[in-house]
Order: structure tokens, then sequence, then C-alpha cells
């Protein structure tokens, strides 16, 4: 398998660790670092709502908080919970924000629906024109 198909396994894996009793709809995360490490991540929700969490940042904010702060790739898997994937899951808005704070355009977002089947993204793509920390440089 590839390393991207290893993330990718990672990714899907982690959907049943999901806290989804809203949604129930399961995503999974697995950001690889600079060091080598692998963060792992699942959607988080709440009967508030909006102090969910995504797979994604859950990922994130792991990895941040433990020091990391150089990433490599991250693989992300989500659909509907009991079954696999039939889709790609496209981070959202948030989580491709938190994404530009970290990361520079080699970074790989890989959309995995099996380890075998999966779309690698740069940011650029998927953040055209994101705001970034440059844009605070001169403040
Ligand atoms: N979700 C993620 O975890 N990552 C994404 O990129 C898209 C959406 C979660 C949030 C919520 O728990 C559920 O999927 C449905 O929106």
């Amino acid at each position: 398998m590839t390393n991207q198909g290893l993330l990718a396994a990672k990714a899907l894996e982690m959907r049943a660790m999901s806290y989804t009793p809203y949604s129930k709809y399961n995503v999974g995360a697995a950001l690889l670092t600079k060091s080598g490490k692998i963060y792992t991540g699942c959607n988080i929700e709440n009967a508030a709502y909006t102090p969910s969490n995504c797979a994604e940042r859950t990922a994130f904010f792991k990895a941040v908080s433990e020091g990391e702060r150089e990433f490599v790739a991250i693989a992300i898997a989500g659909g509907p919970a009991g079954s696999e994937p039939s889709e790609y899951c496209p981070p959202c808005g948030v989580c491709r924000q938190v994404m530009r704070e970290f990361c520079d355009e080699k970074f790989e977002i890989i959309l995995a629906k099996t380890p075998e089947d999966y779309k690698v993204y740069t940011l650029n793509e998927i953040l055209p024109m994101g705001f970034g920390p440059t844009n605070l440089e001169n403040t």
C-alpha cells in the first residue's frame, strides 16, 4: 500500500470513534507530521450543535497541542455511519482555514473512499486566495 493509502486507512478506521448522535455522519482524519508522527481525529458533536468539532480539527489540535507545527499530509474519510463512504468528504471551510495556518503548498489533502480509492488536492486548490499568517506580517 502507498503511504497515502496507509494514511487513508487510518482515517477510515477513525470513523469508528466519531460521536455523531445528531448527524450520524462519521468522519475520520489522519494527519502526518514532518517528524513522521500520525495524529488521528474524529468528529465530535454536541447537543448545542455549535460546539461540535470536525475530525480534521480534532487531529490538528491534538498535534499542535503536542508541539507539532509542520505537516505533510492529511487523509479524510466521511459518510453516513454504519457504511463505507460512497463519496469523497471535502473538508469544511473552517477546517480549510485551520490548514491555512500551518500548511504550505506541498501539503497533501487526501480525500478517501477506501485505502485504494482517493484523490489528492493542494490547499491552494481547495482554498484559493486564503487569508493566512503572511497577511498579518506588517501589522
Ligand atoms: N464534518 C467533519 O468532521 N469534517 C468535514 O470536513 C465535514 C463535516 C462533520 C461535522 C459534523 O459532525 C458532521 O460531519 C456533519 O456535518
